[in-house]
Parts: structure tokens; sequence; C-alpha cells
């Protein structure tokens, strides 16, 4: 997150992308045949007959915490992305992660909980009801897209694993294979990928542990198959393709805060008036709305999620834990 890259032009292989028509053909008719059917536990997964390769379908439902700002175009959201595991550049994780290997998948719960555990993809899957989530996503290098993702609160797994009084932050480790994942050669971030939240931001109900997005399953260059999506904060707040949670005492260290302390603190709330020190945080550029007399939209506190989050930092001072 060194530089602000400009929109690449490389196109995905065919069979990659889903077009925007298929992706709303198909949302509508998974989403008449779940109002027909009593709204039970919405995780049926749907083998695909369409023209995406092998994306399955989730069965979703609308949640009210959803923006009603229209969503950045699946191609943008699948191929334009962060994911230093493939890669530095925008396009890399698009050209490079078809080298994850998502099943089997196994997460593990550790740490300060009653009930630690090892949970499978498709136990995760069912765990609670699949819902779709528009959210605003604010990245620290200073675009922003809106992305329909589908998810269950955090708190429903939290909820499972019972926390012990001890339990004050939860920390994420992404994978780590060599084999797998050709960006760890470098060195720009020490490995696995660790990311964290305070108990409260992690239970709150915006967090959203996610297994797909435009009511598919994740593609891999956006986490797959499970990651969390935390929308007031930067992105790289929102870790993928976890293998592994820990409850703990102690605020963690993650990736970020570790390789540049001065610039990405462990809060990371969407802030447009703390400036990262070598940019404004005040715009952003709308992925998909650029264009030589686009206007940059003006960042709002908490990414737009204020109302809902700004209690949680009632009398901290958001200049120091940054
Ligand atoms: N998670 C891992 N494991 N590795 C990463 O490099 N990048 C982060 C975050 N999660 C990153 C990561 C950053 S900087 C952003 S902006 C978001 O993922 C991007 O998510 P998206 O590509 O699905 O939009």
């Amino acid at each position: 997150m060194t530089l602000i890259r400009r929109l690449s032009t490389t196109e995905l292989p065919p069979g990659e992308i889903t077009p925007r028509g298929v992706f709303e053909r198909r949302r509508s008719i998974i989403r008449a045949g779940l109002a027909g059917a009593a709204l039970g536990p919405a995780h049926a997964l749907f083998a695909s007959p369409g023209a995406s390769a092998a994306a399955a379908k989730l069965a979703t439902r609308p949640s009210p915490m959803s923006t009603m700002e229209k969503p950045t175009s699946y191609k943008d959201a699948t191929s334009y992305n962060n994911y230093y595991e493939f890669g530095t550049d925008k396009d890399d994780p698009a050209n490079n992660a078809h080298t994850l290997k998502v099943s089997p998948w196994k997460l593990a719960v550790e740490g300060e909980v009653a009930k630690p555990g090892v949970f499978d993809i498709d136990e995760l899957l069912k765990l609670a009801p699949l819902e779709e989530r528009i959210y605003r996503m604010r990245c620290v290098e200073g675009w922003s897209m809106v992305i329909p993702w589908v998810g269950y609160p955090l708190s429903e797994l939290i909820r499972r694993v019972e926390p012990t009084g001890n339990a004050k932050y939860i920390e994420f480790f992404t994978l780590a294979d060599m084999a797998q994942m050709p960006g760890l050669s470098s060195s720009v971030l020490s490995w696995p990928y660790v990311e964290g939240l305070r108990m409260d931001e992690a239970r709150h109900p915006l967090t959203l542990l996610t297994v797909g997005l435009y009511g598919e399953v994740l593609p891999r260059q956006n986490g797959a198959p499970v990651r969390v999506v935390v929308p007031w904060k930067y992105g790289f707040k929102s870790g993928k393709s976890i293998v592994r949670i820990r409850f703990t005492e102690k605020q963690p260290i993650t990736s970020w805060n570790r390789a540049a302390p001065h610039e990405y603190g462990f809060y990371s709330n969407v802030n447009p008036q703390v400036n990262h020190p070598r940019w404004s945080q005040a715009t952003e550029r709308r992925i998909g709305e650029d264009g030589f007399l686009q206007r940059k939209r003006p960042t709002l506190m908490f990414n737009g999620y204020a109302e809902q989050v700004g209690s949680l930092y009632a009398g901290m001072d958001l200049k120091k834990s940054f």
C-alpha cells in the first residue's frame, strides 16, 4: 500500500468473469426461490448452471444494513484487488490466485475461549443464515468500492465458542503457504498476514464473516473461501483467506502495524480528519467512476457508518488511536 496505482486494463481470462447481467438474473432467481421457501437457514449451495466457470451460488436474504448505493461492477471488484500474497499490483491477485487451494479448508478457533475448535468451511456456511450485505469499502490508498458481500455477523461464530472474561481482542491469521502464494517470497510484509479487532468491534453486527460476493462464493482474489469484512475501517483490516482466529488478552501486533507503525495504526478507522502521513484521507476515488470529469467524493467519518459504530470510540482520541 505504498503507492496509489491506476486501474489496470488487464483482462481476466475468459470464464473468470460473470457478466453483471448474468449475476443480476441469477440473484433474482435465487431471491424468488427464497421468497417461496420458509426463511430458515439460507445456506443452500447451488451448482452453477451458468456462465461463470466454477462459482457456486449462495442463497441469501437481503439485509437492512445494506447501503442503497450502486454496487461497483463485478469485474472491477474482482480484478482490482490487494492481496499481497499473490503480488503487489492490482491485477496480480486475479492473475495469480488460481493456485490457492480453497477446498478442503479449515478454520481453527483458539485462545481465550471455552470451546476452541476447528470448523470446516461447510460447517461455517451452515452456522447462520447468509445475508447479502452491500457495504461501502474504503481502501487506505484512497479508492473505494461498493460490494455486495455474502456472509453473516462474525458474532454468530464468537457466540458459539464462548469467549472467556480474558478475551479482549481477536487476532485473524491468513493462510501462508509458499507453494500456493508466490507473493510470500517478497518481504513487503511479515507473513502470515495478521489482523486484529477489539472484541466489541468484532462483535459489532456490521462485522461480517464473509463467504461470498455478488451472490456467489468468494473468488480467490477476494479472499476465498472465508474472510472478514469490517466496513468502517480501511480495507486492510479485512483479512482474506482466514485459517486461524485467536482470542487474546493483549492487543495483537498486526502485519501493517508492524511494517509501518507510524502509517498504519491498530484501529485504522476510516477518518477524513486524520491523514496518512504521506497523503490526505479527505476524499476518495470511487472505482468505476474514474473519468476525466469525475470529481472525487468526500470521505465520510467511519466510512459513513458513524451512527452505528461511533459509540465504540466514545472518549478516545482518534488522532492518537489512529
Ligand atoms: N488480506 C490478505 N491476506 N492480504 C492482503 O494483502 N489486503 C487488504 C485486505 N485484506 C490484504 C488482505 C487490503 S489493503 C484491502 S484494500 C482489501 O483486502 C481488499 O479487498 P478486496 O480485494 O476484496 O476488495
